[in-house]
């Protein structure tokens, strides 16, 4: 692999995801790792990311000059890029001065770095430090205002390095250099793809696995369906999925999972309809919290039993207990929390949430290594219905926590009909990818007076969500064009009985969450 040696910053991840959007293998690796440890793991090159905001820092992480002594192509990036050049015997000038955001830099010199790039360029800059004078070998390749050595590279020893952000796309020609780095520099071919990532989970799947039987709980999000239907390809009929069908998911969604799911993949299901149960359960309470508390509890308990009837049909039939259980977690997940394998399994165990002592699983984890672009393009080559494939993120207490009030079927039916009308429009406006999520919120204790033919109305608001965002933590309302707003409003009023009012909520996240509950 590439290993991203993680000085702490956040855009280790993202560098990750930008090597692999060159079809090249990467990990991301804390930088306390010892360099043996960084070595025995064979990396076709190292990228040192950025990080804190001084190498003068107290406590600074450092580079370990054994790692510019093993033959490694490295490129370092901002705080990396300053580490590399005090372990390689530059300069680094606590300068004082800031450069940060959009800025200019001129190359000053031909390189395999930046070749193929403008002269003048557009970059993301966050520095505080300056490399004043690059280490002894290196030749300088640009420089901006606040930063007389901007690049620089030693070609022989295939090192390389930018002051600035290269994995952001406020860095023009970003992806330039780093692909210049790692098919040049590097000499890599660039043949990673999504085939060569069901081959190999398909491997160790089957390896750790064997003959054993396996179980896996759907959720009709995309991670657990991918999970899933890898481990299906790799062990067959070994597998037996379970859905629980809350009731509180939207129109077609239990059906996407109990049909076309189950067409695409053959996967062997057992559905639960606890639509009552969760009702029953949820009946007269308002507070948000409590909903969320109840519908997690009272997932975790029907799971529970659905399991243990699956685990108690495989022994009468063959003897045979169920040792495994698929989990879809995702790379972010592991790398933050902690990155190592220790550490990732202790949240993995806390997500089952608490099963029983009889029902203590091994866990599968397909996607461990994925990010969640790659997951969907896993996804899309398995045959898995677009539907799935694409779906935006939903909560998992789903329309419990749409619905300001007590949550009934009656609520129910009406939210999801709105909800259908919104996710139609967007989708034939083609703003499915633009927009990260729309929640449809029913404000089930207001109630609104309208007039419509000739009588007057008494029925309740909903509320339109679209947010635009990259991560879920901040988010704004995207602005959606007013053509497409009365479209859904005169649609949402003309088809739904209940509501006759249609809100738009114009809160950006902070102040607002996304969720309404
Ligand atoms: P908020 O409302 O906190 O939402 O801005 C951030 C993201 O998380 C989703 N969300 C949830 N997901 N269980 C979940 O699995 C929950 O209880 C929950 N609450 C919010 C929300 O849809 C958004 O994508």
């Amino acid at each position: 692999p590439v290993l991203v040696v993680d000085f702490g910053a956040q855009y280790a991840q993202l560098i990750a995801r930008r090597v692999r959007e060159a079809s090249v293998y990467s990990e991301i690796v804390p930088s306390s790792m010892p360099v043996s440890d960084m070595l025995a793991k064979q990396p076709a090159a190292i990228v040192l990311s950025g990080g804190p905001s001084s190498v003068y820092e107290e406590g600074a992480p450092q580079v370990d000059p054994a790692l510019f002594e093993a033959g490694v192509p490295v490129l370092g990036i901002c705080y990396g890029f300053q580490a590399m050049a005090l372990a390689l015997g530059g300069e680094v000038a606590h300068t004082g001065l800031r450069e940060y955001g959009g800025t200019k830099v001129t190359t000053t010199d031909e390189s395999t770095l930046l070749h193929g790039t403008p002269a003048d360029q557009s970059v993301w800059m966050s520095h505080g430090d300056a490399v004043h004078t690059a280490p002894p070998g290196f030749s300088v390749l640009a420089e901006s205002s606040g930063a007389p050595v901007a690049a620089f590279e030693d070609k022989t020893r295939n090192f390389y390095g930018v002051q600035w952000h290269p994995e952001v796309k406020h860095s023009t020609f970003g992806q330039k250099v780093l692909t210049n780095f790692l098919y040049s520099g590097a000499s890599l071919p660039g043949d990673w793809t999504t085939g060569n990532v069901i081959e190999e989970q398909v491997a160790r799947i089957k390896a750790q696995i064997g003959d054993g039987k396996v179980i896996c709980a759907l959720s009709g999000g995309v991670d657990s369906a991918v999970a899933a239907a890898l481990v299906q390809r790799a062990v067959g009929d070994q597998l037996t999925c379970v859905f629980v069908d809350h009731g509180l998911l939207r129109q077609g969604e239990a059906e996407q999972v109990e049909q076309d799911f189950v067409a695409a993949t053959g996967v062997k299901l057992k559905v639960v309809d606890a639509q009552e149960r969760f009702l029953t359960a949820l009946a007269g309470v308002t507070d948000p919290e409590e909903k969320r508390k109840i519908i997690g509890r009272e997932f975790i308990r029907v799971f529970e039993d659905a399991a243990r009837a699956v685990v108690e049909e495989a022994q009468e039939s063959d003897g045979e207990d169920v040792k495994f259980l698929v989990q879809g977690t995702l790379y972010p997940d592991v790398v933050e929390s902690g990155g190592g394998t220790g550490t990732a399994n202790i949240k993995s165990h806390h997500n089952v949430g608490g099963l029983p002592d009889d029902l203590q699983f091994e866990l599968v984890e397909p996607l461990r290594t994925l990010f969640k672009d790659e997951v969907r393009a896993v996804g899309a080559q398995l045959g898995l219905p677009e539907e799935i494939v694409q779906r935006q993120p939903f909560p998992g207490p789903g329309l419990g926590i749409r619905i300001i009030g007590e949550v009934t079927k009656d609520r129910l039916d009406t939210l999801r009909q709105a909800d259908a009308i919104v996710r139609a429009e967007l989708t034939a406006a083609g703003l499915d990818r633009e927009i990260w999520q729309c929640p449809v919120v029913l404000l089930a204790d207001v109630r609104s007076v309208g007039v419509q033919g000739d009588g007057r109305t008494y029925g309740h608001p909903i509320v339109l969500r679209p947010v635009s965002s990259e991560d879920a933590m901040t988010a704004d309302w995207t602005r959606l064009p007013y053509e497409l707003l009365a479209k859904i409003s005169t649609r949402i009023t003309n088809e739904v009985a209940e509501v006759n009012r249609v809100t738009l909520d114009v809160t950006s996240k902070p102040p607002g969450t996304i969720e309404w509950e």
